[in-house]
């Protein structure tokens, strides 16, 4: 079975505060994007290393920077045959949309509609080989869309329009316990998702359609997304702060 996987990391990253593009802020010793790609290399099925190639979306005026960084990723994994797994780098998109398109593009058109693609954010470094190898399992066992979900812990208001003073009326309280926090790596076959950002391509005009994650993009299609469990490593670095307590923690 073929996995690929596109790797976004064409942000800016304006809400970290940080000079670099966040995909190449250093995180313990190392940028983000090559923590994220590792992982992703790391993960393993019963015959050896899950992925073929991945596909990287930087910042079109940091493409050499992050072609540097990711040299420096193995290519395989601990005792794995070669060759290993390939990383590539391609310019993103102005919008993670466009960038995951770019992406796909820059798979090639040889491969199968079954090939299973992962989407995976630089800003999730922590999210573990095992986290990876479950949502690749759960395309392979026939599930063509799968996303990552972790039970929603706090209790969560819809909110109306903010008054004056800034402070915003509760309209309802949303029932959580069939919410689910959804992360990446997500997964699905290649020919779906191709479909979903063919057709999202055609109503980009319109941003009532726009959607946060590529799931949401398969939904739309009115295809059934699966959602298999979450791991609070795969967390998502948006802040300074989310950048310290990912310092602190590591991936324990
Ligand atoms: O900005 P945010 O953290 O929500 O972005 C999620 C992921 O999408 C990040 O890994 C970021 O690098 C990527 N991205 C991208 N192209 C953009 C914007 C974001 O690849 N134009």
């Amino acid at each position: 079975m073929s996995v690929v996987a596109v790797l976004t990391a064409a942000g800016s990253g304006s809400r970290l505060g940080h000079a670099l593009p966040k995909a190449l802020v250093p995180l313990r010793g190392e940028a983000l994007v090559v923590h994220a790609a590792r992982r992703l290399l790391d993960a393993s099925g019963a015959h050896g290393p899950l992925l073929d190639e991945i596909v990287v979306t930087a910042p079109a005026e940091h493409l050499d920077a992050f072609v540097v960084a990711l040299a420096a990723t193995p290519t395989e994994g601990p005792g794995t045959p070669s060759p290993g797994p390939r990383v590539r780098v391609v310019a993103g998109g102005a919008t993670r949309q466009a960038s995951v398109a770019a992406g796909l593009a820059a798979l090639g058109a040889h491969l199968d509609a079954g090939t299973t693609v992962l989407v995976h954010d630089a800003a999730r470094p922590f999210a573990p080989a095992e986290l990876v190898a479950r949502v690749v399992a759960a395309v392979a066992a026939g599930h063509e869309a799968v996303v990552p979900g972790l039970p929603v812990t706090d209790t969560v208001k819809r909110v109306g329009p903010a008054d004056a003073g800034g402070a915003e009326p509760v309209r309802a309280t949303v029932e959580r316990a069939d919410l689910r926090a959804v992360q990446t790596p997500q997964g699905f076959t290649l020919g779906l998702l191709r479909r979903a950002h063919d057709e999202a391509a055609r109503h980009a005009h319109d941003e009532s359609l726009a959607a946060t994650d590529d799931a949401g993009l398969v939904e739309r299609l009115g295809h059934a997304v699966w959602v298999v469990a979450g791991d609070e490593r795969a967390a998502k670095i948006t802040t300074a702060r989310d950048l310290r307590v990912a310092e602190l923690l590591g991936d324990a």
